[in-house]
């Protein structure tokens, strides 16, 4: 199954949206692998954030991630990183989706909430960048066939 990284980030953390954050992933299927609470140091999101060091709004960004803790997850599930990049919606709040987190609760461009991986690779390179070997859990989820059919189960089964 595909992994991605999920940040609550500093406003969702201020704006007490940490708890409906998290009851949504959960409510989708999604399993926690990793969860942990943490203040992120600088160099760790001038690393994450690289992408975006050209631009205007870079230091403050850094800033901001810095400023309190954020909460971190590691999610596991099918077409993961897809499936969260839905939930999440478009990096602009005041443009992103209705019934999207971002869409439901945020009106911002940097104080949108949520990070979530882009991409497989990223993904990995991420959980890799915040969380150690120790902290990421291989558990049976008991709700797992309800979740998913047996073909779903199947295909992941082959590509492994
Ligand atoms: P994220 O998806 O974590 O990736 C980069 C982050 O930069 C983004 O969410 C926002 O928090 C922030 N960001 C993107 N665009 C802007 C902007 N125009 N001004 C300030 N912050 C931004």
């Amino acid at each position: 199954m595909e992994r991605t990284l999920v940040i609550v980030k500093p406003d969702a953390v201020n704006r007490d949206l940490v708890g409906e954050i998290v009851h949504r992933f959960e409510r989708k299927g999604l399993k926690i692998a990793a969860m942990k609470m943490q203040v992120l140091k600088p160099y760790a999101l001038k690393e994450h954030y690289a992408q975006h060091k050209d631009k205007g709004f870079y230091e403050e960004l850094i800033k901001y991630m810095s400023s309190i803790p954020c909460i971190l997850m590691a999610l596991e599930g099918k077409d993961c990183v897809n499936v969260v990049r839905k939930m999440v919606g478009s990096t602009l709040g005041r443009e992103a989706e209705p019934g999207t987190i971002r869409g439901d609760y945020s009106v911002s461009n940097q104080a949108n909430l949520v990070h979530a991986s882009d991409s497989s690779e990223k993904a990995e390179e991420e959980i890799n960048r915040f969380f150690g070997k120790e902290e990421l859990h291989q558990y049976n989820k008991m709700n797992f066939d309800w979740i998913y059919s047996s073909d779903e189960k199947c295909i992941e089964r082959k590509k492994k």
